[in-house]
């Protein structure tokens, strides 16, 4: 069945062990409790709900603890390239096509001040959002260098916390015009005479949270978030520009009544299990009680968009969001560690591979099913991050571990189609969870998502069910020729991939002629299944 060792886990191109469709339903029939009637998922190929943006399956990528420093950029490793890009990285993320990678935070943007990070006079400083020295050896040269080789859009978060509209806009001079001004000019000089066009830039990150280096109030926001746009357009009306909202109604209005003739994004944030000062993971069951809430983040936003006449103008862009968040004690608030064991150490603990289950993995797809169904608002969505900490992609010395949410990524980007049709389970079954809160909530089993490609459907299909497999009909209105299934799982809801150990990974069946018999999604499982008629 072709298994990897934690040394030898990345493939080119997707290349799913290969079963007979038989043994990919035994997976799950054989834990299958009896008494469960099949279920029907009715899909309607004519109702299109949209077009999805390749962008949703978007990554971002901080100066923060190993994902950058000793992560993806890595100098000293043997992996590396003259450059000093990790190339086992690297071609894990080209596997994923990352359309657009985010950087260079997060909380690190609202004290980084570009300028000292290009050129060969790099100017080591505090960090003083992560406590820290920043050597500014990675900058925004190295960053456009690794988008290029990954083949994705750059999409650069500025400093607006201790920084100015001024500080933004000669940063998008540099970047983007051709010879005029003197930081065009200062990137010829650096060795980058063509201009980097980078489209998308966000201004700021979280400056509504007290948390953040130079936080605002939604009035000064407003203001600010005003004045840098308008410099920014001045310099590239071609830029795409967003800004933070909150799921705090003042401060959006705020935002948008002020700058929505600037903006075309406003960008969201969600770590679902919240983890910042206490390692302490939602488990299986707790975490399937936030599927609830994935669809309310983007539909919370949407409305407002509606409400504001600005439906169709402004796509949301969902540029952090990871089921978990990072854990960094004693940094945000008060008591502050005063030494390095109380808040830098226990950054290791984010990549304890044993934390990183089919729970992400199962979450992950939900949240992308909830995008893909919101595609005609949803843009953009930023996994947050790609390497290290909570990543889809773990480094080590001596290679890469590709963790359960890579595994997602890696089915829908290769797999799914673009276009978005409807569709819908009848007597769709239900379960109660207890929340980490511990609030009972009954939670849908089945999550499903239908979308085409020419002339195929394929099927996402989350089966939340840590215990039972579950039986499905599909109705298409007309029988599909033949079928193909890829089932993402592991042996138990709490499998994890680690170094030598892979747990997690898909397999895949044959092409079969379409017999019309019923699907069994294995427990705690995420199936894509391919149609073609
Ligand atoms: O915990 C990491 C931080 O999460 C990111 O820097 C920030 O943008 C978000 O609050």
């Amino acid at each position: 069945m072709g298994r990897r060792n934690g040394k030898a886990l990345v493939r080119i191109g997707y290349s799913p062990a290969l079963l007979s469709p038989a043994s990919v339903r035994n997976r799950g029939a054989l834990r299958q409790k009896k008494g469960f009637d099949p279920m029907r998922l009715k899909i309607n190929q004519k109702r299109v709900l949209g077009k999805r943006d390749p962008m949703i399956y978007g990554h971002f990528i901080e100066h923060f603890h190993r994902q950058i420093y000793g992560g993806l950029y890595d100098p000293k490793s043997p992996f590396s390239d003259e450059k000093g890009l990790r190339l086992d990285v690297l071609e894990a993320m080209r596997k994923i096509k990352v359309p657009v990678l985010r950087w260079p935070g997060g909380c690190f943007a609202s004290s980084y001040h570009w300028k000292d990070a290009v050129g060969p006079e790099r100017k080591p400083y505090f960090d003083k959002a992560w406590r820290v020295e920043e050597s500014n050896a990675f900058g925004t040269d190295e960053y456009m260098d690794l988008c290029e080789k990954l083949g994705c859009q750059p999409y650069i978060c500025t400093n607006a916390g201790t920084g100015t509209s001024e500080e933004m806009s000669d940063w998008v001079e540099y970047c983007n015009l051709e010879r005029e001004g003197r930081y065009a000019k200062w990137r010829s000089e650096n060795g980058h005479p063509r201009p980097y066009g980078v489209k998308y830039w966000s201004i700021g990150n979280e400056n509504y949270g007290d948390w953040e280096i130079g936080a605002k109030s939604a009035q000064q926001w407003g203001r600010l978030v005003k004045e840098s746009a308008k410099m920014i357009k001045h310099i590239d009306p071609t830029t795409e520009l967003t800004a933070a909202a909150l799921t705090d109604l003042d401060w959006n209005i705020s935002l948008l009544k002020n700058c929505s003739d600037f903006l075309d994004w406003i960008s969201i944030h969600e770590y679902w299990d919240p983890l910042q000062e206490k390692n302490q993971c939602a488990t299986y069951e707790e975490a399937m009680a936030y599927t609830n809430h994935v669809d309310d983040s983007i539909e919370n936003i949407q409305g407002l968009l509606t409400a504001m006449n600005l439906k169709g103008k402004i796509k949301i862009a969902f540029d952090e969001w990871n089921l978990r968040s990072w854990y960094h004690p004693n940094v945000f608030h008060q008591p502050m560690g005063v030494t390095k064991e109380e808040y830098l150490t226990p950054r290791d603990e984010n990549d304890q591979n044993a934390t990183y289950t089919m729970a992400d993995a199962v979450f992950s797809a939900c949240f992308l099913n909830a995008c893909n169904r919101h595609c005609d608002v949803v843009k953009m969505a930023n996994f947050a991050p790609t390497v290290n900490t909570r990543g889809c992609i773990f480094t080590y010395d001596e290679g890469i571990v590709l963790r359960s949410t890579y595994h997602v990524f890696d089915l829908y980007v290769n797999l799914l189609g673009d276009t978005v049709v409807d569709c819908w389970c009848e007597d769709a079954p239900k379960m109660t969870v207890k929340s980490k809160a511990g609030a009972l909530e009954e939670i849908q089993i089945i999550d499903a998502l239908a979308t085409m490609k020419k002339d195929s459907a394929i099927l996402s299909l989350v089966n939340k069910d840590p215990g039972s497999g579950r039986a499905l009909d599909v109705d298409f209105g007309a029988a599909p020729k033949e079928y193909r299934l890829h089932t993402l799982t592991g042996k138990a809801a709490d499998s994890y991939n680690d170094i030598g150990k892979n747990e997690i990974f898909p397999v895949a069946s044959q092409w079969l002629p379409f017999d019309g018999s019923s699907l069994t999604l294995p427990p705690h499982s995420v199936t894509i299944a391919e149609y073609r008629f």
